[in-house]
């Protein structure tokens, strides 16, 4: 008989690959097709490269500094070709870690690219290399690309995408960034400290767009002093090769860079993969999912990029695991109130729940207390020189806490205890009781929320 698997998956990225793993290990028989790499653009090309990037720069940054902390280095330079290399050996190891995840989640994976043909009845078969696969799931990651917007004159050859920009064998002396969002912060924070002369051209009136208002304009401000030139509100309206032209104020500008960067958004991979095989219902925007991460098939989830919601690697894995929960019969949904935004650039960003604009936005009576970082002792031992705050938004009349944003530090390794108080919708007294170590940096929260 043929061997039907329980679930198949399309796409090996975290919200893939996670799946895969929890289906294994609940005894679920899994296929997991990628036509690139396991662990997708997060791990190839996104999130793991750029953070091993930007820890080269925060190394090189400390031996700049060495001398404030009483520490006498020799000369500090830096060799390109070796950071890029350390990026991809890291890359490697990670990507052969996940190899080995799935085997021990007996998972089948299938490195080539699959598509949807049919569903009869319930069962779903997908053809890979001229072979077919048949399911009775099918959990459906295939995550996004960068988005080419229409500018005139834009020529793909001429930029460079996150991807691209990963594989440079050299260091530009000018990058001209398009697009003030996450990705083009990151690669801004690495190349300005790579040396590379950087231009930041953002249509909106602020760089990073959803993170809270102060903190974009202090880590704007940052950037500045560091000799990053900003031009907000400018859009560009014509490229030709590598000169961008933009308008600003009405006027037009124009800039050119040895290499610019592309870094306006993301396009969810709808295309080419057979959605319309099955009547999947999608939109150019992304595949629509419930709450248990069902699309309008009722055994065909879609988790991650594809969704065009949530865009971060973690809500994909979260997604991933809720859909093979539901597939198990387990209780499970996804909630989104409580998903943790992280900018990795020096100053790191972090932040969870809602911004004061959200909370205005959404009409939402709210109290806000905001702390330099310098109130908690173990930023001012490690943090010479250095600024940063934390800023905590709860409800007026229950005091429930319903964000906290911080800049500064190694926020981002403080943030999923603030998730913890947003998804427990803790109270600013319940907080107030809870003993945090001392001397840490997370002190910051609770010296915030004691300020209600
Ligand atoms: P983004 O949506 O964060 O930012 C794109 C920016 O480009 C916006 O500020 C927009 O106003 C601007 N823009 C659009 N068209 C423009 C034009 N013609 N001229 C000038 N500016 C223009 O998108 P980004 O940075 O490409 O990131 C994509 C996704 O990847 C994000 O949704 C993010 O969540 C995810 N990501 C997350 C990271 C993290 O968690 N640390 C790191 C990198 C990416």
């Amino acid at each position: 008989m043929e061997n039907i698997f329980d679930i198949a998956i399309l796409g090996g990225g975290p919200a893939g690959y996670v799946a895969a793993e929890r289906a294994g290990a609940k005894g679920l028989s899994v296929v997991i097709f990628d036509k690139r790499a396991l662990g997708g653009v997060c791990l190839n090309e996104g999130c793991i490269p750029t953070k091993t990037l930007l820890n080269s720069a925060k190394v090189l940054e400390y031996a700049h500094e060495a001398e404030k902390y009483g520490i006498t280095v020799g000369e500090v330079g830096i060799d390109f070709s070796k950071i890029m290399k350390r990026k991809d050996k890291v890359v490697r190891k990670l990507v052969s870690g996940i190899g080995a995840k799935m085997k021990h989640a007996k998972a089948e994976v299938v490195m080539a690219e699959a598509v949807i043909k049919e569903k009869r009845g319930s069962e779903i078969t997908i053809e890979a290399e001229g072979k077919t696969y048949k399911a009775a799931n099918l959990l459906i990651c295939t995550g996004s690309e960068a988005a080419i917007p229409p500018i005139p004159g834009l020529d793909k050859s001429q930029i460079l995408t996150n991807r691209e920009i990963l594989q440079l064998k050299e260091l530009p002396k000018s990058l001209v960034i398009i697009g003030g969002g996450v990705i083009g912060t990151e690669f801004a924070d690495f190349f300005n400290a790579m040396g590379t002369k950087i231009t930041v051209i953002e249509m909106l009136p602020e760089i990073l767009t959803g993170i809270d208002d102060d903190i974009a304009k202090f880590v704007r401000a940052e950037f500045t002093k560091r000799g990053i030139d900003f031009h907000l509100g400018a859009k560009v309206t014509k490229l030709n090769g590598k000169e961008v032209t933009f308008e600003k104020d009405g006027k037009e500008e124009k800039i050119t860079g040895e290499q610019v960067l592309l870094s306006v958004g993301r396009k969810a991979n709808v295309a080419g993969i057979g959605l319309e095989n099955i009547g999947v219902e999608f939109t150019p925007r992304g595949v629509k999912i419930d709450k248990n991460c069902r699309t309008n098939i009722p055994n065909v989830y879609a988790a991650g990029d594809i969704t065009g919601f949530s865009l971060l690697a973690h809500t994909a894995s979260r997604e991933g695991e809720v859909a093979v929960n539901h597939i198990l019969g387990r209780k499970d949904q996804m909630r989104y109130d409580a998903i943790p935004g992280v900018v990795y650039t020096h100053p790191e960003i972090a932040g969870v729940g809602l911004t004061e604009a959200s909370a205005k936005e959404k009409g939402i009576e709210v109290e806000i207390r905001k702390l330099p970082m310098a109130y908690a002792g173990r930023f001012v031992a490690e943090n010479e020189g250095k600024d940063g705050f934390c800023k905590v938004i709860a409800g007026k009349k229950y005091g429930e806490i319903l964000g906290v944003h911080m800049v500064g530090g190694a926020c981002s390794e403080m943030i999923w205890g603030a998730c913890a108080l947003v998804e427990m919708q803790l109270r600013v007294k319940d907080v107030q009781e809870i003993v945090f170590p001392h001397p840490t940096v997370s002190e910051i929260i609770k010296e915030t929320i004691f300020e209600f």
